[in-house]
């Protein structure tokens, strides 16, 4: 008896190891040669400079710099339902960064996620975009990182579960989900949108937060730009299934994306303001392309949904309006959120003030209106701080001066007054979550230059 499980336990082991041969064949890749740093000058100035922007339309800087370190020298903490992932350092240290990686090395890793010593990299690193990155948009990349100062940071081990801590596991994923293709321009559409897709789809990788993910972390073709999660935010559907009130044109996500705000939308928090802030410093072109794709993503408004948002707009002055005012009823089934709102918030939200104090009427913002609270709640917990050196929108915090009854009152009332979508669920949960997280970090909008996020506004509320 014991004899025969013993031979079923070593036959079982002899399959285990074939399977397990054949997997690291097939997940085998080879090291790159390493090669001596190349010097600074040996890169074109204008190549180095186009490789800035690229970087920014990219969000290099959004993931490879960590709280208070420094800027590509990686460590940031990726966290992923799996585990943590830190992301790599990618100034040119020759030890620690990609000083020793070639051009080829660098195109390897963008377009197939291998590092140089052939190991498969995490699609945290969002590769199966970059794969899109033509030849020459990578070449400048490269030419700009490797021209940034070298910073020594080894990279903190990833803390994963067994077994997707193996980097072999990541080949069975890469079968699945990683189609490097480039993207095939549509004659039938302009120039500009199909630039507009080569950048959304490939290096400015939107639908990595914008989309729905599947189980196993791939974000799901068929519900492209239905909305996804990031960091303890919400980022909001951009397609048809949009719960904008007021519906978005291409000459709004301009703006938006341009300037970090638009009058009919409100500010861009959280993740979405770093992502304003690089394309505020991209040519100009780029992010009307952006906008031009996303416009037709977002798909001409219904007749309904047009309706809808000019009610929206019309409903801002009562006393002009002809839809009957929602702040009656919903005064009288949360008159304690209508008391905190009335006191705390109408001063700035209503009054027609102009910035930095005046914030869009609250029956315009997405957040009020979306399927869940939590880009409001984290709003009025931790406010919006003033950019340095800039005329920003500011917005005080008051995760010290509410308690969670208070703010699950005044969450109830807003949805009541300011939408016409039904009640949120779980409001006492999600704002305990909200206050325990340590991710809900905030920017407040565009830099005016391309600055990444100061570390010190990446911090808890
Ligand atoms: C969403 C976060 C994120 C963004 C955005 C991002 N990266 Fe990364 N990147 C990572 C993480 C995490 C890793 C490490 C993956 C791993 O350990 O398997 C990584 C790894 C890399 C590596 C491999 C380094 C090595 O030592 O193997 C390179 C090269 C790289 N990234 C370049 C870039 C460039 C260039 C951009 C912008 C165009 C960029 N990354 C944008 C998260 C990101
Ligand atoms: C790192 C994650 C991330 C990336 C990358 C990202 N977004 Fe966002 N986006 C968000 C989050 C989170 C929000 C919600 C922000 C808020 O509450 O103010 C958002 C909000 C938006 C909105 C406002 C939608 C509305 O109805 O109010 C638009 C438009 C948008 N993003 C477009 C884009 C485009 C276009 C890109 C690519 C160029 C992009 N985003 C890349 C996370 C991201
Ligand atoms: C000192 C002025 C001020 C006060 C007080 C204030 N806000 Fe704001 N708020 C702003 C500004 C400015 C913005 C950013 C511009 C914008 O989005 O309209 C903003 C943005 C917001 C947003 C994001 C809107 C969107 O979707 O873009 C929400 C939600 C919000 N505030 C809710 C509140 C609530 C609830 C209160 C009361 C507890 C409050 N605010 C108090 C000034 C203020």
């Amino acid at each position: 008896m014991a004899s025969r499980i013993r031979k079923r336990i070593v036959s079982a082991l002899v399959v285990v190891g074939i399977v397990a041969a054949g997997a690291i064949a097939v997940a085998w890749r080879p090291p790159v040669s390493a090669i001596a740093t190349p010097p600074r000058d040996s890169f074109d100035p204008a190549l180095v400079k186009r490789g800035r922007e690229l970087a920014s339309l990219g969000n290099c800087n959004d993931c490879h710099m960590a709280r208070g370190g420094k800027v590509f020298a990686g460590g940031l903490q990726v966290p992923t339902p799996f585990g943590t992932i830190f992301s790599a350092n990618i100034t040119p240290d020759p030890e620690t960064g990609i000083g020793r990686w070639s051009e080829q090395a660098f195109v390897r890793a963008m377009r197939s996620g291998v590092s140089r010593d052939g190991a498969h990299l995490y699609p945290t690193f969002p590769y199966d975009h970059f794969t899109k990155v033509s030849e020459d948009d990578n070449r400048a990349l490269y030419a700009y990182l490797m021209t940034r100062t070298p910073v020594q940071a080894p990279a903190p081990a990833n803390q994963l579960v067994f077994p997707l801590n193996l980097r072999p596991v990541i080949v069975g994923w890469k079968l699945l989900f990683l189609h490097n293709a480039p993207l095939k321009p549509d004659p039938k559409q302009s120039a500009q949108w199909n630039r507009g897709a080569y950048l959304v789809e490939g290096l400015a990788h939107c639908g990595s937060c914008h989309t729905p993910r599947n189980a196993l972390g791939a974000e799901r073709a068929s519900a492209q730009f239905a909305g996804g999660d990031v960091d303890d935010w919400r980022a909001y559907p951009l397609n048809d299934t949009s719960k904008s009130p007021v519906p978005w044109t291409a000459e709004a996500l301009f703006t938006y994306l341009r300037t970090g705000s638009h009058p009919q939308h409100g500010v861009a928090r959280g993740p979405m303001a770093q992502v304003v802030s690089n394309l505020s410093s991209v040519p100009e072109e780029d992010v009307r392309a952006i906008a031009t794709y996303m416009a037709g993503v977002a798909g001409a408004p219904t007749p309904d949904r047009q309706q809808r948002g000019n009610e929206a707009m019309a409903r801002i002055d009562p006393a002009k309006s002809a839809q009957p005012d929602r702040a009656p009823q919903a005064q009288a089934a949360h008159p304690a959120g209508a008391a905190i709102y009335q006191a705390a918030c109408a001063g700035c939200h209503e009054a027609g003030r102009p910035l930095p104090y005046g914030g869009v009427n609250l029956l315009l913002s997405t957040g009020v209106s979306a399927s869940d609270a939590r880009n409001v709640t984290n709003t009025i917990l931790i406010g919006l701080k003033p950019a340095a050196d800039e005329r920003s929108p500011i917005m005080p915090g008051f995760a010290s001066s509410m308690d969670d009854g208070q703010i699950v009152a005044l969450l109830q009332y807003l949805r009541a007054r300011f939408s016409d979508q039904p009640v949120w669920d779980g409001l006492d949960r999600l704002v305990r979550d909200a206050r325990g997280s340590q991710l809900t970090y905030v920017q407040t909008t565009a830099g005016a230059k391309n600055t990444p996020a100061a570390p010190q506004q990446r911090e808890k509320p």
